[in-house]
């Protein structure tokens, strides 16, 4: 049956949809994320709702149903696997605390994650004598940063390893790491896989059958343009009765609208990990910027995003910046940090937000720039030209 490929075009440079694009160039959406319209709209109108009518025919418990299968959609999931949490780090404590861990266990990650897939794992090991193996990042001839794959395989290959914890781009350097294979290896070997995915859900594709995850924790506040505070969190359908809810509370159990009736029995599916009432309002934004993306496709999502970080990419190095992130096929993201061999990065972050009101980030002695699908070339273009030369 043929296909018409997604319209784009609508979106690019569209101030009806992206309100932001009126105020500043943004590049900081692997920070924290302007909202959409729509997002927006769906905010008012609970205001709108609850102020008038309450919960009365809102629909609103219905929708966040329809979230749940969305976003299941999004990351080959099934509904039954998808629990709301707060934040990417609420889902990863969920895996940290859920786990039955023994001494001598060994978790896996990279020395270069965000401290939300860090400190989950410093405290299991603080707690329960369990040995913690940060790989640490390299640099390659090119000067990009990269954890090589083969030195996590390396050091996730022995029989005490029973997690490894990756987040799916580094927030700092902006590597994709090789899922498939690092999946294929965490399920041959029965380790498990838990994932952060915040840094990429929404705008680059993930399929957590093909890549073997286990777990996976996104807040909605970056690339998929919700509000802060309103996140999702994956569980393999076979391991949900092996993990325990972080949380316990009246919404956990089979029968949670037979209040005066206590059968303490968990609920099969996801939803044992939601503790009680959800953030609503949160949720329905985040339903509105999620379905956005999934209308558009994330494979179509992906393409516009590599058209623009390559542009940026080529820019900086003509100028004669030092290109941080990986940029090879297999390894590039959203995200495109650099360093100057001569300037400091802070005046030049104050100048560009103070004189030419542009937005990105500084994130471990890099500028890192973030753009999105609606961002334009010639902002783009503009950044590079109002960039410091050597
Ligand atoms: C890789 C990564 N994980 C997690 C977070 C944020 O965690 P949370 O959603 O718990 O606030 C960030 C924010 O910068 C991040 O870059």
């Amino acid at each position: 049956m043929p296909t018409t490929p997604p319209d784009l075009s609508h979106y690019i440079g569209n101030a009806d949809e992206f309100p932001i694009l009126r105020a500043c160039d943004f590049f900081n959406h692997a920070g924290v994320s302007p909202l959409p319209k729509r997002a927006g709209d769906a905010l008012r109108a609970f205001a709108d709702q609850y102020e008038r009518r309450a919960y009365l025919e809102s629909g609103f418990y219905r929708q966040v149903e329809d979230l749940r299968r969305s976003a299941a959609r999004m990351i080959g999931a099934s509904a039954e696997e998808i629990a709301f949490v707060k934040n990417t780090s609420e889902g990863i404590a969920t895996v940290a605390a859920g786990l039955d861990w023994r001494a001598g266990d060994r978790i896996v990650t990279t020395a270069v994650e965000y401290p939300a897939n860090m400190y989950p794992w410093m405290d299991v090991a603080r707690r329960y004598n369990v040995e913690l193996i940060a790989v640490p990042e390299e640099a390659r001839p090119d000067g990009s940063r990269f954890v090589p794959i083969d030195k996590i395989i390396a050091a996730a290959d022995h029989w005490r390893t029973r997690l490894v914890a990756l987040s799916h781009v580094e927030y700092a350097s902006g590597q994709r790491h090789d899922f498939p294979t690092i999946g294929r290896f965490c399920r041959d070997r029965q380790i498990l896989f838990c994932v952060d995915a915040i840094q990429s859900m929404g705008v680059l594709p993930i399929d957590v059958r093909a890549m073997n995850i286990d777990f996976l924790s996104a807040d909605g506040h970056k690339w998929l343009l919700g509000p802060e505070g309103a996140g999702v969190f994956f569980c393999r359908r076979e391991l949900l009765p092996t993990l325990r809810p972080l949380s316990v509370g009246w919404m956990n159990v089979i029968n949670d609208q037979d209040y005066g009736d206590y059968d303490f029995t968990l609920k099969p599916d996801a939803r044992r990990f939601e503790c009680g009432t959800h953030n609503m309002p949160g949720l329905l934004a985040l339903k509105a910027s999620l379905e956005l993306l999934l209308g558009i496709g994330v494979d179509a999502v992906a393409a516009r995003l590599k058209t623009l970080t390559d542009r940026a990419t080529a820019g900086l190095r003509e100028k004669g910046y030092q290109v941080i992130s990986p940029r090879d096929a297999e390894a590039w993201s959203g995200i495109v940090s650099f360093v100057s061999p001569t300037h400091d990065h802070k005046t030049i972050w104050r100048d560009l937000r103070m004189t030419h009101n542009t937005e990105l980030a500084l994130r471990e002695g890099r500028l890192r720039i973030s753009a999105h699908l609606y961002n334009t070339e010639e902002q783009i273009d503009h950044l590079i030209a109002h960039l410091p030369g050597h």
